[in-house]
């Protein structure tokens, strides 16, 4: 699919003018109230009627259809971008899952993401999803929950699964990154808003909108309501996490026969790219999400507008030759060879914290292992698979941010290493 891009936006002066100018560029969209559109074919100003709200208070993507038609489209596009067929199915992939997860969700189905549109089929359809299920599990799945939380409090986190989910229509859409006023970006998760706290300045709005569900969280073991492990960005780091984990002494599951209390990591895209003061170099340069992953296109009416098709950066030669050839001649070796460096280490930490799993599980089996050492050898197996998962998870392989990578994974093989030389 080629797609004409404008080429107004130089990112060398979105790069100094950064972060205020693009909060102030949206911001200085007209307000909605009376939405305007231009008939091309008229060459006049023609009146659109505000679309309605459904009975959750979201307009539906399918409402501004008619009043947006590119970016409609273009978030349609977003179906070929299909669960199933040409999908890693990661158990496969990589076979040491099966122990590395053992006793948790993930060990019965552990599939490569898809696109937005298929977010409410996904979560209907997971082997991940049991009776015990809460709402809480739907918090990235629909506007319509996020409306829910918003207007009837976290109440809605810990209703049954199965009831809420019943009443859910909408997948991924609009009103997640806009509620209804696509003239503006607004976080719909304002959990996610309470844990950036006083730097919600220092992070561009098109970064939060992505940020709100590509991170890494937990359920509040009291209320059930979808909590980030930090707040602020300096606490967004893997070591800070662990730590905040460790102090209120949380865990996932435990891992069966070495009770170990592991941590299951989530999606960290954003902590990846942002966390720990010191931000990707992309992110440096006032890059957020949508700069790589919702390029700039041109409507057959020669406008221009943001494509809602989210998609790799290296599926898209046009933003690669407009945008990225000044720095990058090939961007696709150079990811192609982060994402090798980040696979092959990914994998033998893995076949390491399988065997440390192995061993821990045959001598606390065989009554060999106990006290304080297996106290010790517990700590080391949930630090190392803690910093192994947070790599394992994100969604880019090493891309985001290939020295932060790099980093993690020297922890999660320090702690495994140590691990393995006291068995
Ligand atoms: C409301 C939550 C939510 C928001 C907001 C959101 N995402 Fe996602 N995203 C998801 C979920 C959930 C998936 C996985 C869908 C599945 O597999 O069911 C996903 C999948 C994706 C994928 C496809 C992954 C693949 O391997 O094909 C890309 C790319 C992506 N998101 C990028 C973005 C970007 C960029 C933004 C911001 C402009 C963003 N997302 C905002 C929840 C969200
Ligand atoms: C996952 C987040 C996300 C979703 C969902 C989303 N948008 Fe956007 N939208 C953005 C971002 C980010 C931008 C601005 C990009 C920039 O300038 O940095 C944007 C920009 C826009 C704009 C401003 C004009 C333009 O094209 O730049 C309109 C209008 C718009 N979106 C409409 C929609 C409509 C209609 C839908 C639903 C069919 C939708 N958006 C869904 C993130 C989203
Ligand atoms: C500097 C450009 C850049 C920025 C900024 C960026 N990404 Fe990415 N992203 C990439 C690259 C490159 C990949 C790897 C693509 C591939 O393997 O084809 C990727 C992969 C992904 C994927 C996996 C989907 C896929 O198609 O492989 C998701 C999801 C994603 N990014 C989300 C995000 C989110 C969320 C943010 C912001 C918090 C973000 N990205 C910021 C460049 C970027
Ligand atoms: C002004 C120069 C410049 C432009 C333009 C640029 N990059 Fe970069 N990018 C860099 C530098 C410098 C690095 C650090 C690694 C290196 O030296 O290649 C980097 C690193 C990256 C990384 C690794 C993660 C990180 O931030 O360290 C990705 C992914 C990336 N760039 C993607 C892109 C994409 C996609 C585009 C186009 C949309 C782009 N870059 C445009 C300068 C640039």
């Amino acid at each position: 699919m080629s797609k004409t891009l404008h080429k107004k936006k130089t990112h060398l002066l979105l790069a100094t003018v950064c972060i205020l100018g693009l909060v102030a560029a949206l911001a200085a969209c007209s307000p909605p109230a009376e939405t305007k559109k231009e008939d091309a074919s008229a060459g006049s100003k023609q009146e659109v009627k505000m679309p309605e709200p459904d009975s959750f208070g979201v307009i539906t993507a399918e409402g501004w259809k008619d009043i947006y038609p590119d970016q409609y489209a273009s978030y349609q596009a977003n179906l070929s971008n299909a669960p199933g067929a040409g999908k890693h199915d990661y158990l496969e992939l990589y076979p040491a899952l099966n122990t590395l997860y053992a006793g948790m969700a993930f060990s019965k189905g552990y599939e490569e993401a898809a696109g937005h549109l298929y977010t409410l089929d996904a979560i209907r359809t997971t082997p991940r999803i049991t009776d015990k299920s809460l709402a809480n599990c739907i918090t990235c799945k629909s506007p319509q929950f996020t409306a829910l939380v918003n207007s009837n409090g976290a109440a809605e986190y810990a209703k049954p699964f199965a009831e809420t989910i019943a009443l859910m229509t909408e997948p991924i859409s609009c009103y997640n990154c806009h509620e209804n006023d696509p003239t503006k970006l607004t976080v719909g998760n304002k959990f996610f808003l309470a844990a950036l706290g006083n730097d919600v300045s220092k992070v561009p709005e098109n970064a939060q909108v992505c940020g709100q569900c590509h991170n890494e969280y937990y359920f509040n073991a009291d209320t059930k309501a979808t909590t980030n492990p930090y707040v602020g960005l300096a606490a967004m780091a893997p070591d800070a996490i662990l730590a905040y984990y460790d102090e209120m002494g949380f865990s996932d599951w435990k891992y069966p026969v070495t009770e170990t209390p592991m941590i299951k990591i989530q999606h960290p895209e954003f902590e990846t790219i942002y966390g720990g003061g010191t931000q990707s170099n992309m992110a440096a340069l006032g890059y957020g999400c949508s700069d790589c992953h919702m390029a700039p296109a041109t409507a057959a009416d020669g406008s221009e507008y943001t494509s809602h098709e989210w998609t790799s950066p290296l599926e898209n030669q046009g933003l690669l030759d407009s945008t990225c050839k000044s720095c990058h001649p090939d961007l696709k070796k150079q990811v192609a060879d982060w994402q090798a460096t980040e696979d092959e280490r990914v994998k033998a930490i893995s076949l390491k914290i399988e065997e440390l799993a192995k061993k821990m599980t045959d001598q606390v089996n065989a009554g060999t292992l106990a006290g304080d050492k297996l106290a010790q050898l517990q700590k080391l197996h949930r630090n190392s698979q803690f910093y192994w998962d947070f790599v394992m998870v994100e969604n880019s392989e090493g891309a985001h941010n290939p020295k932060f990578t790099k980093a993690t994974l020297d922890k999660a093989e320090k702690a495994v290493d140590e691990a393995l030389a006291m068995l």
